[in-house]
């Protein structure tokens, strides 16, 4: 039975202290249309969707929505730590850039033996809209066989085209606004790989940087084509990505489209800066409540427990959706042994699995560069500059409009490394899984890293997905991003502090196959700088340096320049087979209990080759739909 074990001028108190910290955005008003006030808790809703994120917002939506088949007058209570940002500025595309540090959370990897023992950086989003209201808006897909891939690891369902709908659904395509930037970047779409109404809208921006020209020429010049539209499954070679923006180039996010058109609804209520603490289980092991507690308070300060008639959502990110599972009895049995936690279910899969898209920077100047250019027109001629300015101000156009970049090349290790990359598999095939994966590993995790392997491989040898991505967008510089690692990390409770941030271990190329993927990337790159087109441009090396060519001298180079993440962290809560170390069946159901699902990206089984926002609307919207169905259909 749910109860209360605060008094409500407790909470009262709480509520008062947490208004002052975003007092400055949030007038009382807007404040009491928008979230419910703890208070004002009812005793039990049907659905508790844990993290008002990205993928939180979708589901809170699709479960609130207009009921045709499903049962009507669902009640759905989102719980999010962070809180609304609604500095205007966050939804201008030169956010993209500049992530607030107050919708983050603060917190370091442990240092990292693959990358000379440097610390790693962390991106986990803290605030209403999760990533989308922080993220970089390139608004890109996976390629068909990255999501074909997950169907291979045991995943009915979740292949490319049962999850195209839910692309579709989740996106609306704009035609771009400026027919003269069109023919100039031959920029072409399908427009039937988006949907006609959806939330979250992708357009490509009024102003292309001449320079992306010339790459997207060097690059067809080295085997690597323009693909014409990679979002309908086609996103490896180089192509074009929109952003997600209106017409108008303002962010579109989780908040605008899920969340902000539906907030009145009387049966959505969104809970702001609380924690969940615990799921709470029956003896039959069904998740019956959620036990929350006030941002802020100290470790042992009063908890409130509300009630989940019907489904706890998971959507608390790859970060705290494991960490959440842990401190509820859900994980490894050694690490809730050692932290003192019952268990309700002894699944040794719960943080590990962890994965992201390493990036080295790469870098080299363009000597005779092209006018105008991302890197020094705007800092050497005031008259661009002050131009560039003036299209921003007046027309939210020109350089200002492009977030982060519209241009990918995602290269296939057949393109990259076309004599060595056969050694590279062999060398893959032929190692011990255990000797470069954390040694909690259980055989299960084993088999399941075994069945992850040959499916890599076979990417590998892929023509059609992109074991490295290059973005770019006229500037000679940039990040190589792995996309396809061996290397596995894992997210882990601290045993003596289950409150305080869990450990973070991305592994970050501790598998030396990593190394050797990287340095095929350093070569491919060399290679796409000398290529006919590139050269009215110059390029000169600056890092790694043309003195640096053995695979000794690169593989220093890579461990003096990796870093751990791009934000696409993923994988801590994976869906798979139990007994190849799963989390969550294919109806993300989690295993061993009842009425516990998880509906964000930490049930991805294996990364897929993109930015992850797109895939997560994907995701929650199919997730949306598994919910519906089982509640439709009659639980057990
Ligand atoms: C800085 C950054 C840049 C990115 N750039 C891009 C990009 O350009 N393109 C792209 O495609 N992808 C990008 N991504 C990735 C993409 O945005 C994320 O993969 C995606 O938003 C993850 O969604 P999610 O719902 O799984 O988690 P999130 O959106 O992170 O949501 C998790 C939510 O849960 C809340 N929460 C956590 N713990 C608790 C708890 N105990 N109780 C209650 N609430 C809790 C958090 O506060 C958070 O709001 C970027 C991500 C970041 C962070
Ligand atoms: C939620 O409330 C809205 C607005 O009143 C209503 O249209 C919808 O049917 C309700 N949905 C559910 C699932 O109860
Ligand atoms: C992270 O630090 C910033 C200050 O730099 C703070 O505003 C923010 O609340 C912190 N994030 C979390 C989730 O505690
Ligand atoms: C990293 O740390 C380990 C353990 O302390 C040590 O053995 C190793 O030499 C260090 N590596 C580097 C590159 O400093
Ligand atoms: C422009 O795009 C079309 C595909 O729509 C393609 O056939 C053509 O070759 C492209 N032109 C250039 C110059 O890239
Ligand atoms: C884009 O979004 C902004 C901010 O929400 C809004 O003011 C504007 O009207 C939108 N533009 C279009 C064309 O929808
Ligand atoms: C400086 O910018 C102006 C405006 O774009 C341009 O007309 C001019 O040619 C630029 N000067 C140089 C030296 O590139
Ligand atoms: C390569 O050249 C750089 C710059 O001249 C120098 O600092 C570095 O030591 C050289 N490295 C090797 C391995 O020769």
């Amino acid at each position: 039975m749910p109860h209360r074990n605060i008094s409500y001028r407790q909470l009262f108190v709480v509520l008062a202290l947490s208004c002052a910290s975003y007092g400055n955005y949030l007038g009382h008003d807007e404040l009491e249309r928008r979230q419910i006030d703890p208070g004002a808790l009812k005793t039990a809703y049907d659905y508790i969707v844990v993290g008002g994120g990205q993928s939180g917002l979708v589901i809170a939506n699709r479960l609130s929505e207009d009921p045709t088949s499903e049962p009507s007058h669902m009640l759905v209570l989102v719980i999010e730590y962070g809180t609304f940002d609604n500095n205007p500025a966050q939804l201008d595309p030169t956010s993209g850039e500049k992530y607030p540090p107050g919708d983050l959370f603060n917190v370091t990897a442990v240092p990292q033996p693959g990358i000379g023992n440097r610390t790693g950086t962390v991106y986990a989003a803290s605030v209403v809209g999760g990533g989308s209201t922080i993220n970089g808006m390139l608004f890109e897909r996976g390629s068909a066989e990255d999501y074909d891939n997950w169907e291979r690891l045991g995943n009915s369902g979740w292949g490319f085209s049962q999850l195209l709908p839910y692309f579709k659904k989740s996106t609306k395509f704009n035609t771009p606004v400026d027919p003269a930037v069109v023919a100039f970047g031959n920029i072409t779409w399908d427009p039937s790989v988006y949907g006609t109404d959806g939330p979250i809208q992708a357009t490509y921006p009024p102003w292309v940087w001449p320079g992306t020209k010339i790459q997207l020429k060097a690059f067809n010049e080295v085997g690597v084509p323009t693909q014409f539209e990679a979002a309908g499954g086609k996103s490896y070679n180089a192509y074009w990505v929109p952003n997600n923006v209106n017409r108008t180039n303002y962010r579109s996010y989780a908040r605008s489209g899920y969340y902000d058109p539906v907030k009145s609804r009387p049966n959505l209520s969104l809970l702001l800066n609380y924690r969940v603490n615990e799921v709470l289980f029956s003896k039959a092991k069904h998740a019956h409540s959620a036990r929350i507690q006030a941002r802020g308070t100290p470790n042992g300060a009063p908890t409130i427990t509300v009630g989940a008639n019907t489904e706890i959502v998971l959507c608390a990110g790859w970060l705290h959706t494991p960490q959440i599972l842990q401190r509820s009895g859900i994980g490894p049995k050694a690490l809730l042994t050692a932290a003192g936690i019952p268990i309700i279910s002894d699944l040794p899969g719960v943080g590990s699995n962890l994965q992201d898209h390493p990036p080295a920077e790469i870098r080299f100047s363009y000597e005779t560069d092209v006018f105008p250019n991302p890197t020094s027109s705007a800092q050497t001629n005031a008259t661009f500059a002050a131009w560039v300015q003036d299209e921003w101000t007046q027309h939210r156009s020109g350089p200002l409009s492009i977030p982060t970049g519209n241009n990918i090349g995602a290269i296939p290790l057949t393109t990259m490394n076309p004599t060595g990359y056969k050694a590279i598999i062999a060398k893959a095939l032929a190692q011990t899984p255990a000797a470069y994966l954390p040694k909690t590993y259980t055989a299960e995790q084993l088999a399941g890293f075994v069945e992850q392997r040959k499916i890599l491989t076979a990417s590998y040898q892929s023509p059609t997905n992109g074991i490295f991505e290059v973005p770019f967008r006229g500037s000679g510089s940039t990040a190589l991003c792995l996309e396809k690692p061996m290397s596995r990390g894992t997210v882990t409770l601290q045993t003596t502090d289950l409150y305080a941030e869990p450990i973070i271990d991305f592994n970050t190329n501790i598998n030396p196959v990593d190394v050797d993927l990287t340095i095929s990337a350093v070569r491919f790159y060399r290679t796409w700088m000398a290529a006919p087109s590139m050269q009215q441009l110059s390029p000169a090396e600056v890092s790694p340096g043309t003195n640096l060519t053995t695979d000794a001298e690169l593989s220093t180079w890579v461990s003096t320049s990796m870093g751990t993440s791009t934000a696409h962290s993923c994988g801590t809560a994976a869906m798979m087979p139990q007994k190849l170390g799963g989390v969550v069946s294919p109806e993300l159901l989690v295993y061993g209990v009842t009425g516990l699902s998880v509906g964000d990206i930490s049930m991805i089984p294996l990364i897929p080759a993109t930015h992850t926002c797109a895939t997560v609307y994907a995701i929650s919207e199919k997730a949306a739909d598994l919910i519906k169905a089982r509640a439709a259909s009659g639980y057990p």
